[in-house]
């Protein structure tokens, strides 16, 4: 049974947890390239508490993020964490001095990488951890099973709650499903990026949770001449167009987009509950066409 939430796109149920369709992404809290503090410490803090002030129920972070620095803000604006409250990891990927995300998968990398996350974040157990895969490329075709192996031993011994995984292949995701309950999938997938589309209706068929990251373009916002005339006609802006058209496309997407501002947290909370027509629909779509016939 989903509870109310005076959020757009209303609620979702991950495994046993229910979280608000309109979540957080707390990458972009860490500094520049996501390494190091942010520039504004107090700003960072106000933007989680806000976050959850607003009803916001579902935090996107990683201990890779600063690294450490986004779990320390999080764990400093928010612990003792409200019960309806869910911090949702990763563990998969490490950082290097450059701000590189090394691949750091065997079983020991990602135990390690969990009790990482409990001690920063203060937990006992994390509600969610998503096995990243890939790398900063994207997925990479790659079997899963030890990896996934690893964090299931750890779920069953309590350390985690449940499973899900991220940049991953619809291959390695029906592997991973084979293998245990996985309620989220967490790839790239905004309105110009649309490799996923066949992915995120199998998922929502079977009741799994599917989560874009960079619903705004992450480093490089969106930008199509389709969508400013669809945001000019709504008299809104491109980024409450991209939310609200994600909130629409499917049940099950997720939405965890990541902002450094109070005010543009707002913004954004506002923007999604925009309601699309065909019309706009229609016009929205042309963007991921074009995109997949330039390659
Ligand atoms: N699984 C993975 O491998 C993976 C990879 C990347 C990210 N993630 C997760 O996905 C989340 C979302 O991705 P993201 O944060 O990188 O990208 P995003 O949500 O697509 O975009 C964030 C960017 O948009 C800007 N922005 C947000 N709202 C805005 C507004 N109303 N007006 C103007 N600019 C606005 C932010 O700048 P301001 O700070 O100025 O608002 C920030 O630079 C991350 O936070 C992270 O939790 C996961």
């Amino acid at each position: 049974m989903n509870t109310p939430t005076p959020l757009p796109g209303g609620t979702w149920t991950l495994g046993d947890l229910t979280v608000s369709r309109f979540g957080y992404g707390a990458m972009q809290l860490a500094g520049p390239w996501v390494m190091g503090p942010p520039a504004d410490h107090q700003g960072a803090i106000a933007v989680l508490r806000e976050a959850v002030e607003l009803g916001i129920t579902h935090i996107d972070t990683s201990d890779a993020y600063g690294p450490r620095i986004t779990n320390e803000l999080i764990r400093e604006a928010l612990h003792p964490y409200p019960e309806s409250l869910h911090v949702v990891t990763k563990a998969g990927a490490n950082r290097d001095a450059s701000g590189g995300w090394p691949t750091a998968r065997r079983p020991e990398d990602l135990r390690r990488q969990v009790l990482d996350n409990l001690e920063a974040l203060g937990l006992e157990t994390l509600d969610l951890v998503n096995l990243r895969l890939g790398n900063g490329e994207g997925p990479v075709p790659e079997p899963v099973a030890e990896s996934l192996g690893a964090l299931v031993e750890m779920q069953d011994e309590g350390l985690i709650r449940h499973l899900g995984v991220s940049n991953a292949t619809a291959d390695q995701v029906g592997e991973a499903i084979s293998i245990a309950t996985i309620v989220c999938v967490q790839n790239m997938y905004n309105l110009a990026h649309r490799d996923d589309d066949d992915l995120i209706d199998m998922l929502a068929a079977q009741g799994i949770a599917y989560v874009p990251f960079f619903p705004l373009g992450g480093f490089t916002p969106l930008q199509s001449g389709a969508l400013s005339a669809v945001a000019a006609r709504l008299d809104t802006t491109p980024m409450a167009v991209a939310l609200a058209w994600l909130l629409q496309r499917s049940p099950n997407i997720l939405l965890i987009p990541g902002t450094s501002s109070v005010a543009h947290l707002r913004e954004n909370i506002a923007g999604a509950a925009l309601v699309l027509s065909t019309d706009d629909l229609a016009q929205l779509d042309e963007i991921g066409r074009q995109t997949l016939s330039r390659g």
